[in-house]
């Protein structure tokens, strides 16, 4: 009963759209109305206003951090398993692919899955956010950076952290991430992409 309640949790707070919240506070237009109608940093960015592109990637990196230092938290207060924190992890994810609170209808997950990352091991967060910044200064494409660290993340994970249910979590993490870059695979693949703060 804990365990489900703390994943529920995780799962409305995953859910707060941190690129409306950012839109509203910057009087900008919803980000689901221009560019890539995709409710992200990289989306709020094309509107030119950085600020609210800041405010967008920390609050949603955030709400992926503070689900896992929850976890751990109470994973150790009551002595509850790993289930916990993978359980966390996915839920967190899930509320912001899927949050209640915008018709279940949200983002791409990736500032949300660098917080989960940086939260379940610093190491692990950091290289896979060094993965996505070499990635970007050379392409200058947020898909193509996120595609490829959400393809070595759990490979990162697997030496970090060991085989066991947190690896698994940041698995299922990067498979949903890609599905959820379907349009930007195909946008790649077409050569027609954008490139990072330009419009589309
Ligand atoms: O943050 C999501 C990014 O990887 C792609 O965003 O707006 O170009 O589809 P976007």
């Amino acid at each position: 009963m804990i365990t489900l309640s703390l994943i529920l949790a995780a799962y409305l707070l995953g859910s707060i759209p941190f690129a409306m919240v950012a839109s509203r506070l910057f009087k900008l237009p919803d980000p689901r109305s221009y560019g890539s109608h995709n409710p992200g940093a990289t989306n709020v960015l094309r509107t030119g206003r950085k600020g609210a592109a800041v405010v967008t990637l920390v609050g949603d990196a955030g709400k992926g951090w503070v689900a896992i230092i929850s976890a751990h938290y109470f994973s150790r207060l009551w002595g509850l398993g790993d289930e916990v924190v993978a359980g966390m992890a996915l839920a967190v994810f899930l509320g912001h692919l899927y949050p209640i609170f915008l018709g279940f209808k949200g983002g791409k997950g990736v500032a949300t899955s660098a917080g989960v990352l940086l939260g379940l091991h610093p190491g692990l967060g950091a290289l896979t956010v060094l993965t996505w910044v070499i990635v970007a200064l050379i392409s200058r494409i947020s898909s193509l950076s996120a595609l490829l660290s959400a393809l070595l993340a759990p490979l990162y994970a697997y030496y970090i952290l060991g085989e066991g249910l947190v690896t698994g979590a940041v698995l299922m993490v990067s498979i949903l991430l890609i599905i959820r870059h379907r349009s930007n695979i195909a946008n790649l693949m077409a050569g027609k992409e954008t490139r990072i703060g330009k419009g589309g």
